[in-house]
């Protein structure tokens, strides 16, 4: 059978009714950004793209000259195609309005434009996320309340990692299907439709330097994932670390695992390290419609209501009933019974 370019696999998900013309153009414009920063991230030392922009993000973090760049080309792909209201990105401290010289459309946009970015210097797989809500009814200039959506609301849902290949991995809420890009013919070609995440698993991804600030059922459930095989889990558990959440993801995707940011006293400011509206929310839209599940430990993410569009949260997903015990270890404690 003859491959199946992302343009051709959206338009006939349009001819089915399963997105409209406008949802379409946006995909495809997000695509066509990703496979610009696939090819920023390709050059590396030969592009002058390597190494700290100099400046800082809304959340006081040194951002990379590629973070920089991913944003502006996210941010100049998208303005002026008629099919946004508006869009936010982790790196921007509010959202941006599409001016008022531009057509405007329906949907707001929402982006981190390169997660795990401290990876970019030492050639490890970073990423871009994205995620896809509706403007209320009879707003015409978003403001930053108008994305606090839950994930449950979202349309659409992505990531690219920018890894050996770029794949890029989508949800319209119909399954969750992923197109590697082809890099002579510069186009996305589907070769994995309807992604299952195992259900079980014995791996588990988690930063261990973090473990003296965690909360006593973090504690208890990674010591019971440790004392493996003779412990009360009864069975040998393997452990990676990325540090780049979209590859912990993609991981998770292709051969099953669980994936955990908790919270930590560290930073008593913080609840957590990772972003609900940038992060959480896609990977838990993709998780799900993967079979897998996305949880804060005590809940369902994709049930949160945002509280501000740089919100963080604490996050378990992956492998469904993995993300269920680590769960129960959470309301087990807090109803006093661990
Ligand atoms: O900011 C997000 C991120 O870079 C994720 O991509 C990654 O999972 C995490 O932070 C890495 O955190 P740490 O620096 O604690 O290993």
């Amino acid at each position: 059978m003859k491959p199946t370019a992302l343009s051709r696999y959206l338009i006939e998900a349009q001819h089915q009714g399963h997105i409209n013309a406008d949802l379409r153009l946006l995909l495809e414009v997000v695509a066509r950004a990703c496979k610009t920063i696939s090819s920023a991230v390709g050059k590396g030392a030969l592009g002058d793209v390597l190494g700290d922009a100099g400046s800082g993000n809304v959340q006081g973090e040194a951002q990379k000259k590629l973070d920089v760049l991913s944003n502006e080309i996210l941010l100049e792909a998208n303005e002026w195609g008629g099919h946004l209201a508006g869009l936010a990105s982790e790196e921007m401290e509010h959202a941006h309005a599409i001016p008022s010289s531009y057509p405007r459309g329906n949907y707001l946009l929402l982006f981190d434009p390169l997660d795990g970015s401290s990876n970019i210097d030492v050639n490890v797989s970073v990423g871009t996320i994205f995620s896809v809500l509706r403007c209320p009814d009879g707003v015409t200039e978003p403001r930053d309340e108008h994305f606090l959506q839950p994930g449950s609301a979202q349309v659409c849902a992505g990531y690219t990692v920018y890894g050996p290949s770029t794949i890029l991995v989508l949800t319209f809420g119909r399954g969750t299907h992923m197109f590697t890009l082809d890099r002579e013919q510069g186009s996305f070609i589907l070769t994995r439709s309807d992604v299952q995440v195992p259900e079980d698993t014995r791996e588990f991804a988690i930063n261990m330097s973090n473990q003296r600030f965690w909360q006593a059922p973090m504690q208890a459930y990674i010591r019971d994932l440790l004392a493996g095989k003779t412990g009360p889990r009864g069975k040998d558990f393997n452990m990676r670390w990325i540090a780049s959440m979209v590859s912990e993801v993609h991981r998770i995707l292709t051969r099953g695992g669980i994936f955990m940011y908790p919270t930590d006293n560290k930073d008593p400011s913080k609840a957590g390290r990772l972003r609900l509206m940038y992060e959480a929310n896609p990977m838990g839209f993709i998780l799900e419609q993967a079979g897998g599940a996305c949880s804060t430990g005590r809940g369902r993410m994709l049930d949160v209501m945002p509280e501000g569009l740089h919100q963080r949260i604490p996050v378990f997903l992956g492998s469904r009933n993995e993300v269920a015990e680590a769960e129960r270890y959470h309301l087990n404690h807090d109803h006093g019974s661990a």
